[in-house]
């Protein structure tokens, strides 16, 4: 009977199948109560007393041989089966997790298609820079406070090797390379060395703005800038314009808009005025045009500069600096249907 049982195990041991009815047939051979190992089962009653043991042994090792080969074959033939439907080309897409556009690139984007519309195009400049494109070139006396080291950051304890301070050192470098008609858009981070708080940061966001031609005039500047307040602001949007003084630019303004949130009658936001300022601008001080090679009195220009932050707290109540660099998630999703 041990001879018979082992020449099982190795019948077992050598069973193909490659359909599901195939395993089946095997399943009734070996396993089933007709099935080859309930026939020794039925046969044990007779088997003498001493050999019951290594008998009985050598039963179950063949049941289990064949319980495990034919789950084998079973499981080798559904998945051979099943091969062609696992890719279900009609199946419903999972849905994806969109991100969303950070707030800064949103008005960015916005400031860049205003004036994308007026002609203007996208120029950019290295952020780490030298003292020619941030200050000299501008006309920033040698001695004027904001080349101190309190505003600038400086690298290597080489002071002709700075972080930019404004998107201003663009115009430099376009003016430099090009020749006018210039009608440019500088988008870019600056940085000055300010303590971190929810009023300021060390580094924040400009858009800079530059016109060169013939016969530019401060009514040019003016219109430009009424054009963008009322498309970024809306149609009711008014502008005023303020002297004020920048080295690089004369004569220089301050713009200011209707406050957006009272419409001009006077809130807690625009401290009861009615107005808020947005940006800095002016007619470009000839003394920077002979710097950049163009000649002054041939040409003429505008220049503005604005923070994207600055704009941003007014479109969209952001009034903490640090929320646009934490990344915070519940910040960011804030901003999912705002373009
Ligand atoms: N560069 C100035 C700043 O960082 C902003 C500015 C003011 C830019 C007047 C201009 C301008 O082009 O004409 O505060």
């Amino acid at each position: 009977m041990l001879d018979k049982i082992n020449a099982l195990k190795t019948e077992v041991e050598a069973l193909q199948a490659s359909s599901a009815e195939e395993v089946e047939a095997l399943r009734l051979k070996y396993l089933s109560k007709k099935g080859a190992v309930s026939q020794l089962m039925a046969d044990f009653r007779n088997v003498p007393a001493d050999q019951k043991k290594a008998i009985g042994m050598a039963i179950n090792e063949l049941k289990t041989l064949a319980t495990d080969k034919i789950n084998a074959l079973k499981e080798a033939t559904e998945l051979a089966e099943d091969g062609t439907d696992e890719i279900d080309l009609t199946r419903t897409a999972s849905p994806m997790r969109l991100g969303t556009r950070h707030p800064l690139s949103i008005v960015r984007q916005e400031i860049v298609s205003i004036f994308g519309r007026l002609g203007y195009a996208v120029e950019q400049g290295p952020e780490i820079e030298d003292d020619w494109h941030v200050f000299s070139a501008l006309n920033f006396a040698a001695d004027h406070p904001a080349r101190d080291m309190q505003d600038t950051f400086f690298i290597q304890r080489n002071p002709d090797v700075l972080l930019r301070t404004h998107t201003s050192s663009v115009q430099t470098r376009v003016m430099e390379r090009s020749k006018p008609p210039i009608r440019i858009l500088c988008p870019g981070r600056v940085y000055r060395n300010e303590a971190i708080s929810a009023r300021a940061h060390c580094f924040f966001h400009q858009v800079e703005g530059l016109y060169i031609d013939k016969g530019v005039s401060f009514a040019d500047l003016k219109q430009s800038l009424l054009y963008f307040a009322r498309e970024m602001f809306g149609p009711e949007t008014k502008i005023r314009l303020r002297p004020s003084y920048f080295p690089f630019t004369e004569p220089s303004a301050e713009m200011d808009i209707s406050c957006n949130l009272c419409g001009g009658k006077g809130c807690g936001f625009c401290k009861g005025t009615g107005w808020v300022e947005i940006l800095g601008c002016g007619m470009v001080d000839p003394n920077v045009l002979d710097a950049c090679g163009i000649d002054s009195k041939e040409y003429s220009g505008f220049a503005f500069g604005m923070g994207v932050e600055r704009i941003t707290n007014l479109k969209y109540r952001v009034n903490d600096l640090r929320l646009f660099s934490e990344n915070d998630r519940r910040f960011l999703n804030e901003f999912t249907h705002a373009h």
